[in-house]
């Protein structure tokens, strides 16, 4: 099938790949020129794993083509995604502006347009944004009624790193319709992955992805908490986390504690679903509470730092500075936060990452980016802030260059007894 989709960013542009891989032509669309330009070239805009080599063969095959223009993207496919930002508020509230934007923009497409067409949404959005805002949006452009053209809600859930990966092997598919037909088609270009495709309303459908991380988030924030808890005891919490994960009630994954979750998703996303709940006159504790702890996670690495060092006019090694293994992105990255609090206590760092390097320099142009050996040498600290399996392979006398031994994980990535020195956030 032709399908088009709206925002070529994280999310877009690796489902326009997974939609390629599955058979499909894709035209991809964005505002930025020079993201088109680079995604015709078959050169992607982020780092992802796999992706630069599956977009390039769907380029030369002619299977994704790149446009700024949402009419002739509308005109040559049958459904078209909406796959924009939804960052936030000030106020923590939910940000529709570009997903308005885009709805109006595929409202006059619509117009221009004779044959039906399905508009699926696939940014997250909060529980009633589809009814309340793009369908409005849709029909007033259009001249048409919603059912003359399709509707649908089809949450995605990709990590980031894994992101094809998760495409191409979802657990489930989950389609919010509008009616039979607009369902039916967002089925049909799903067909050759095998997972249980639920079919549900709209606002189903959007609030079971902010249910889904809110779980996710929910997992990490409370096992953090038992780390912090266990540091002071001089307990391991993974070996808590292993034993507990057994339970197939609990499960093994998301229990890794450290400095926190980051991303782009689940804070902006828990946020804007307190705002939504304050609105209805909600109080959920819980879910706030998981926010407040995951604020103060990054800050513990800082403290047990201070415990062992005054870091005015020190030189810290800061390795890692994506929000987590496999990505480019530092959106919520814990290793930002950490990094502004460390300089406006008068450290110098000394920074690394595999991939995050550039994006990081954007927010902080002032620090000193070099690579693992430099970062190390005469350092007073070290800190490992991101998965990398390069990091993994860290032995002791690597080490060897620092000024002074001081070695904090936050996450866990070296191990116990492998380097000397070394101490864990939460563990
Ligand atoms: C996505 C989802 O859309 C978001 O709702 C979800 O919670 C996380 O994932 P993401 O792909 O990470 O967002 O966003 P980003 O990388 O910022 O990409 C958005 C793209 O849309 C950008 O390339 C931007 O240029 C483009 N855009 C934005 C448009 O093409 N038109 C607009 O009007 C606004
Ligand atoms: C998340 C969801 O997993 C995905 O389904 C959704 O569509 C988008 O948001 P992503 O943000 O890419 O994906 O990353 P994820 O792997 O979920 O990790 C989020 C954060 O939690 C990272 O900072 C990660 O390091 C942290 N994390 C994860 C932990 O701190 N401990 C864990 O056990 C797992």
């Amino acid at each position: 099938m032709d399908i088009s989709i709206i925002g070529s960013g994280y999310v877009g542009l690796c489902t326009a790949v997974g939609f390629a891989s599955l058979g499909h032509k894709v035209i991809c669309v964005d505002v930025e020129k020079e993201k088109v330009d680079k995604i015709n070239h078959g050169v992607p805009t982020i780092y992802e794993d796999g992706l630069e080599a599956r977009l390039k063969a769907a380029v030369e095959a002619k299977q994704i083509t790149a446009t700024t223009d949402t009419d002739y993207a509308v005109k040559n496919s049958e459904i078209s995604f909406i796959a924009v930002g939804t960052p936030s508020k000030d106020d923590g509230s939910i940000d529709l502006t570009y997903v308005k934007k885009v709805s109006r923009e595929l409202g006059k497409a619509l117009r221009n347009k004779d044959g039906y067409h399905v508009i699926a949404v696939k940014s997250t959005v909060v529980p009633g944004t589809t009814d309340d805002i793009v369908i409005p949006e849709l029909e007033r452009h259009s001249g048409k009624k919603a059912g003359e053209f399709g509707v649908c809600m089809v949450p995605e859930f990709l990590r980031e790193g894994k992101a094809l990966h998760d495409f191409l092997n979802p657990d489930r598919i989950v389609i919010g319709e509008l009616d039979k037909k607009s369902g039916d088609i967002a089925e049909k270009i799903h067909e050759k992955l095998k997972t249980p495709i639920l079919r549900k309303n709209i606002k189903t459908a959007e609030m079971i992805k902010y249910a889904s991380n809110t779980f996710l988030a929910a997992k990490i924030s409370l096992i953090n908490e038992i780390g912090n808890i266990c540091k002071k005891l001089g307990i391991d919490v993974y070996d808590v986390a292993e034993a507990v994960g057994y339970d197939r009630r609990i499960g093994k994954l998301f229990l890794e504690a450290g400095i926190g979750f980051g991303g782009s998703c689940f804070r902006k996303d828990i946020s804007a679903l307190l705002k939504k709940a304050d609105q209805l006159g909600c109080e959920p504790k819980l879910i706030k509470a998981m926010l407040d702890t995951n604020k103060g996670q990054p800050l513990k690495i800082i403290e047990l730092l201070e415990k062992k060092t005054n870091v005015k006019g020190k030189k810290i090694a800061v390795l890692g500075l994506s929000f987590k293994a496999g990505t480019d992105d530092v959106r919520d990255s814990p290793a930002a936060v950490i990094i502004k609090e460390l300089t406006d206590k008068g450290a110098f760092i000394s920074a690394y990452d595999p991939n995050a390097v550039e994006n990081m320099r954007k927010r902080f142009p002032g620090i000193t980016y070099a690579d693992i050996g430099e970062c190390l040498d005469n350092a007073d600290a070290c800190l490992i802030l991101t998965d990398w399996d390069e990091f993994r392979q860290l032995e002791d006398r690597d080490f060897d260059k620092m000024r002074n031994r001081i070695i904090l994980e936050g996450r866990r990535v070296l191990g116990r007894n492998k380097v000397r020195g070394f101490e864990g956030v939460a563990w």
